[in-house]
């Protein structure tokens, strides 16, 4: 994976140039649609293939009217925050309390309340490259800088990438979107211990459900102390764990003081998460104790890979989430994505959205075929711009 320089961007600038490039894409996606009707292959998708609860489940607990007569606490109703306390408790071994659970509006509902908890106007918020496409606007959101740190040639960033620069937080994912790398419980100490005493680590966990490899992965809090000056949190959301993005459900976990304040911004952002959607919540989590949320994803990416290698497209195996950053010189430039859709009648997110223009992400949530058949008409179309010294033309 090659290196992405480490930069700092101008403080007012993260939203309108990622909602610049995000109306630009949907508009290229929507003429291609246009253009190629059903045979029209979007890889964009970031919803899973398979939900828990069952569709009934949840439209019994979105139909019962009476919790919409009231307003919920900001921290996420009792029942909620007691099933998601023993949901990851299991899954990570960490005992949580429900005082270190928030059920929020989606983990964007999470994060922005945690960054604004966090994050002191001016300060410098260390942000891994490539990074999930909104976390440098949440930085600056929150009145921080984003300073792009730079993943090594394993796709992470390392506490070596973190010298000299000093950050007051860090905010990473794990397992990461787009590149599907995870870090392991080493990973996570070294990285915690290469930062300046006492900055917040956030680390957008929402993929943890889906790792290829138990080992391969540790959240934060099993490898962090919780107590009282801990300054660590973890988000997680519905939308991944239970595959229902529309239930706008996240969670935030992390040391109870630490938790407290994040509530009080939750309080004054978004306030409580929606009490229908919080019942569904509980109900899917009772559901999945035993699924293997990665099941689907094994086979596709088996077939992704084979193919990849045959059709000359590099790609390393993720080791969690379910994507395929497929490399290839400037196929990750929007001008790139834009023709990919007239052209080739595909829509992949191009690597400049997440920092990385050196890439493009390809999901593996879609149908095999359709699957399969974008691979080929990606391949044909890079392979075809190519100009004598192998790079893509980039107007
Ligand atoms: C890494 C990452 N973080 C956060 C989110 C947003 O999650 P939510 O739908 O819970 O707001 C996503 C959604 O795809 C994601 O990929």
């Amino acid at each position: 994976m090659r290196e992405h320089p480490a930069q700092a961007t101008p403080h007012d600038a993260e939203v309108a140039r990622f909602g610049a490039m995000r109306r630009a894409l949907m508009r290229a996606r929507d003429e291609g649609q246009r253009k190629w009707g059903s045979d029209f292959i979007d890889l964009s998708g970031s919803a899973p293939l398979a939900a828990w609860p069952s569709d009934d489940a949840v439209a019994g607990a979105l139909a019962v009217g009476r919790p919409t007569r009231g307003y919920g606490a900001p921290e996420g109703t009792p029942a909620a925050r007691a099933a998601a306390a023993r949901y990851f408790s299991r899954s990570t071994g960490v005992p949580f309390g429900p005082e270190n659970v928030l059920i929020t509006a989606g983990a964007l509902g999470g994060l922005s309340a945690t960054l604004a908890t966090v994050c002191r106007p001016g300060h410098d918020v260390a942000v891994a490259t490539p990074y999930y496409h909104a976390h440098p606007s949440l930085v600056e959101l929150a009145g921080g800088r984003a300073v792009r740190v730079a993943a090594g040639g394993d796709g992470r960033i390392g506490p070596s990438a973190l010298a000299g620069q000093e950050p007051q937080a860090l905010l990473f994912a794990n397992p990461a979107n787009p590149t599907g790398v995870t870090y392991d419980r080493r990973q996570v100490a070294a990285l915690a211990a290469g930062l300046p005493a006492g900055a917040p680590i956030v680390v957008d966990e929402v993929y943890a459900d889906y790792v290829y490899q138990p080992g391969d992965f540790a959240s934060v809090a099993e490898v962090l102390p919780a107590d009282d000056a801990a300054r660590w949190a973890v988000v997680r959301s519905a939308s991944k764990t239970l595959g229902r993005p529309g239930l706008r459900i996240g969670v935030v976990l992390g040391p109870a003081r630490l938790v407290e304040a994040i509530a009080d911004r939750v309080a004054a952002l978004t306030g409580a998460a929606s009490l229908p959607a919080q019942e569904a919540f509980v109900s899917g989590l009772a559901e999945i104790t035993e699924v293997d949320h990665v099941r689907p994803y094994r086979r596709r990416l088996d077939v992704a890979m084979a193919l990849c290698r045959r059709l000359g497209l590099t790609a390393q195996p993720p080791q969690g989430a379910y994507f395929l950053w497929v490399d290839g010189s400037g196929a990750g430039h929007l001008d790139t994505a834009v023709r990919l859709c007239a052209e080739a009648g595909v829509f992949a997110w191009p690597g400049a959205y997440f920092g990385a223009t050196s890439h493009l992400r390809v999901s593996l949530a879609v149908p095999l075929r359709s699957l399969e058949t974008g691979l080929e008409r990606i391949a044909a179309s890079l392979t075809a711009k190519r100009t004598d010294d192998g790079r893509l033309p980039v107007s």
